[in-house]
């Protein structure tokens, strides 16, 4: 049975326009590209047509960019962060962990810029864990299964969409992760994030994602280009589904540790925390904090993010307690999670070093 792909995908594959690839399909000059309804579908296996034309459109990107939105994504801090890296990062520093790593924006960055002797990144969400596990090592397999699911969405129109998109998270919650079944939730969990609701990794009590229909038409569900440069880029790096406390065993003097935990949420309705089954609480934020006291003594340096609670209470000195003896800076950020418009807007964030010279 031929496998096929959408037009869009073949594009992003090609590094051409998608009205390009409908060009050359209606052209005859790829074999055995169909019409599915008024769409085109190309066998996954197609090789590019010669064409003398110049791809004025579609951008081959070098950079590897995370694979899924993530909420407290620091996608629009990346600039800040790095410009806060310690002096000699890259040099004597040799070593980077990110032991919350969730979407990796940050992590991202580092890979694309800096040659290191070793990184590490983990995260307690076992699924997410699966994915860059899968990345890393089934790359392949893992595009295959995507390709499939963009086709046969992009196939339907909207009310299908939403049936296969309900079905699909069904499916997802209903079959427990183990070597069998690591590839085909892989793909689903990167599916439901690119076609649910604001992009959104949320879970209820149960440990089952119960985030809604996203009502996208047209989502990039497989990136097949970024997903190879990212599988690149992890093969040296080490991968682990644990809490964040496991990381004492890498951290040396020669690391850097970025620390992007949990937000604590600014009021009741600003708390998102449900990044797994269990939540993260003043408490948590006190431990990570002794923590953090631990590895400094280590000698490892460490950056660690969090939200400002004066933003909304001035007099509020939760963090400054936490961290008196260390760098505390105020940054500014944008808060994208929360899906009224209104509330997204600029916001200060907490960037907490135990070093005072950054690269800047
Ligand atoms: C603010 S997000 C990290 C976002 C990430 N920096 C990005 O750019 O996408 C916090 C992450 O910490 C993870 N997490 C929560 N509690 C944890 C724990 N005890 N140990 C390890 N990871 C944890 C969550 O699953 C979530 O992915």
């Amino acid at each position: 049975m031929i496998q096929y792909m959408s037009a869009r995908q073949a594009a992003e594959k090609w590094n051409i326009s998608q009205r390009r690839v409908s060009v050359l399909c209606a052209e005859n000059r790829i074999p055995e590209a169909a019409m599915l309804g008024n769409m085109w579908i190309i066998p996954i296996d197609a090789t590019k047509p010669d064409d003398a034309r110049k791809n004025n459109g579609a951008k081959m990107k070098e950079n590897a960019r995370p694979f899924v939105k993530w909420a407290g994504g620091k996608g629009q801090l990346v600039d800040v962060l790095k410009m806060s890296l310690p002096i000699g990062f890259g040099k004597t520093i040799t070593k980077y962990a990110e032991p919350f790593v969730g979407g990796g924006a940050f992590l991202f960055t580092i890979l694309n810029e800096y040659e290191l002797q070793e990184v590490y990144i983990s995260d307690n969400n076992k699924e997410l864990i699966n994915v860059y596990e899968i990345i890393k090592r089934d790359v392949v397999l893992l595009v295959n299964s995507l390709q499939l699911l963009q086709v046969e969405y992009d196939m339907c129109n909207m009310d299908e969409k939403e049936q296969y998109y309900y079905h699909k998270r069904e499916l997802f919650n209903n079959m427990s992760l183990c070597k069998e079944t690591k590839i085909e939730k892989a793909a689903l969990f990167i599916f439901l994030n690119k076609t649910c609701f604001n992009g959104l990794y949320r879970v209820n009590k149960k440990g089952k994602f119960n985030v809604p229909f996203g009502k996208q038409s047209t989502p990039t569900i497989c990136d097949q280009d970024n997903l190879l440069k990212i599988s690149r880029k992890l093969q040296n790096v080490s991968i682990n589904a644990c809490d964040y406390h496991n990381v004492i065993d890498f951290a040396d003097d020669s690391t850097l540790v970025y620390f992007d935990p949990p937000y604590r949420p600014l009021n009741a309705t600003s708390a998102f925390t449900s990044y797994t089954e269990n939540q993260f609480n003043d408490n948590d934020q006190i431990e990570l904090a002794n923590f953090y006291k631990t590895l400094s003594s280590k000698g490892a340096k460490l950056m660690l993010s969090n939200s400002d609670p004066q933003n909304v209470n001035p007099n509020d000195k939760f963090f400054e307690e936490l961290y008196w003896d260390f760098e505390i800076h105020h940054i500014k950020a944008y808060r994208m999670i929360n899906s009224k418009g209104s509330s997204r807007g600029a916001i200060q964030e907490l960037l907490i070093t135990n070093y005072k010279e950054c690269i800047k």
